[in-house]
């Protein structure tokens, strides 16, 4: 093919190359042949478009070729595009070449197969349609995290992933073999950020993050990405508010950039719209519970943590996300600090997406108080040497300070729809899962 300029799908559906004659290059989406005519659906990165491929209208070897190509086979094709109003999309383009780059093997995804054959298929299975549209807002959603912190002052800082201690809790630290020591993978970014607020003051980062989770449900993930933030100077107060912006903020770009891809993946973009102009409520933990009793008739025993189930029960009381502040502080990580006006909770805050899908969002005001989260690690069994550096922290010129992570795997199904997080993220890691 001479041809040295490639359209791409989505040039012809707008319907400006109609009567031209062009190159189109993709895969082999779906193809059926009869006689002397075959109907395929070529698909690039943009869409998918009907390619009608009749004996005459190009060589002989090549409509051969065409005849017997199998699905996901990569080609060239040339072409002129025509309306067709029973064309999917309403064009299709009359082959004059078919240019066959690599002949694929029977793909072995054929349609109805289970989520587990799926995931097992996961290097394939990123060519469909769905995955296809959940990595395009997902890369949308990373970039706006990216372009919201840098456009309000923050520094990007990037902490160690081998880190010799916990941040949230023992139970869920992954163990790496560390030379002939024993070493974890990061849990957060969160206190070596505190470290660095004393140098760039507002700071933030999105990196993997690992939690051996042994729960098995439709929201965790042993390998994740965290978004987190950390500020000088700010307070429990401060920290939400930048929170539902930059929620906000991702959403707009989600409906600025994603319209077609959420339809595709059939979610209601009236709604998303509605959420990204709305005011997020804050609530209390206490305020949690007493709407769960009045309206809910669901006794739950202060102190006792929301889980998923009471968290979504909630959460049907709520069209947008909301941040829930106060927590137990008993149930809360050590450096937590407990609330002056409320000392039986903490300066912490979880935002709860609606629709089921939980806790997207977790952060706190940070403890400035050595002996208080030295008594706190205690308890959990720490030992308190390896965070010596982090007291120190507290030594040489401290300043009250908070952050946040958000979940982006959470935002990304919340905001496509998708009922389970491991189609959030490429290789999905759970419990159960580890490979491909
Ligand atoms: O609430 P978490 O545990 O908060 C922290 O790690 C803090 N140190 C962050 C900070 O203050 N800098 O986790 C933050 C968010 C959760 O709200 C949730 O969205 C997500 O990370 N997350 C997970 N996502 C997928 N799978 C898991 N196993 C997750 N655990 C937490
Ligand atoms: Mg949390």
């Amino acid at each position: 093919m001479p041809q040295t300029s490639w359209t791409k799908i989505e040039e012809i559906l707008t319907g400006k190359k109609t009567g031209k004659t062009l190159s189109l290059r993709g895969w082999i989406h779906r193809t059926r042949s009869s006689g002397n005519i075959v109907f395929t659906i070529l698909r690039d990165v943009t869409g998918t478009l009907q390619a009608t491929i009749k004996k005459g209208n190009l060589p002989d070897k090549e409509f051969e070729d065409a005849k017997k190509t199998l699905i996901e086979s990569s080609v060239e094709l040339n072409g002129v595009v025509k309306e067709d109003k029973r064309a999917p999309g309403g064009y299709e383009l009359q082959v004059t070449n078919f240019n066959i780059i690599e002949f694929a093997e029977p793909f072995p995804i054929a349609k109805d197969q289970s989520p587990e054959f799926l995931l097992d298929q996961r290097h394939l299975w990123l060519r469909s349609q769905k995955l296809n549209s959940v990595f395009k807002i997902r890369s949308t959603i990373v970039g706006a995290i990216h372009q919201f912190f840098r456009e309000n002052g923050y520094y990007e800082f990037d902490a160690p992933v081998l880190q010799p201690s916990q941040c949230e809790g023992g139970s869920t630290l992954f163990e790496v073999k560390y030379y002939d020591k024993k070493t974890y993978l990061s849990q957060s970014w969160q206190l070596y950020a505190e470290a660095a607020i004393f140098s760039l003051e507002k700071i933030y980062n999105m990196g993997p993050t690992f939690r051996a989770e042994k729960s098995k449900t439709s929201r965790h993930l042993s390998e994740f990405w965290m978004a987190e933030m950390e500020g000088a100077w700010m307070d429990l107060h401060d920290v939400t508010e930048v929170a539902k912006e930059e929620v906000k903020f991702i959403l707009k770009e989600v409906l600025k950039h994603n319209k077609r891809e959420l339809e595709i993946l059939g979610q209601d973009i009236k709604k998303l719209e509605k959420i990204s102009k709305s005011k997020f409520p804050t609530i209390t933990y206490t305020e949690a519970l007493k709407i769960l009793k009045e309206k809910e008739n669901k006794d739950i025993t202060w102190g006792k943590d929301l889980r998923t189930t009471e968290e979504d029960i909630l959460m049907e009381h709520f069209e947008t996300p909301v941040v829930v502040t106060n927590y137990p502080i008993e149930i809360m990580a050590f450096y937590k600090p407990p609330d002056p006006k409320d000392p039986k909770t903490a300066l912490c805050f979880d935002m709860l997406a609606p629709e089921g899908y939980g806790e997207i969002v977790g952060g706190s005001q940070r403890s400035l108080d050595i002996e208080n989260m030295k008594k706190r690690l205690k308890a959990q069994g720490e030992k308190i040497k390896n965070y010596d550096w982090y007291f120190d922290l507290r030594r040489y010129g401290s300043v009250p300070h908070a952050g946040y992570g958000l979940g982006v795997e959470r935002v990304v199904a919340w905001i496509c729809g998708i009922d389970n997080i491991k189609d959030a993220i490429s290789f999905p890691r759970t419990v159960l899962r580890f490979r491909p």
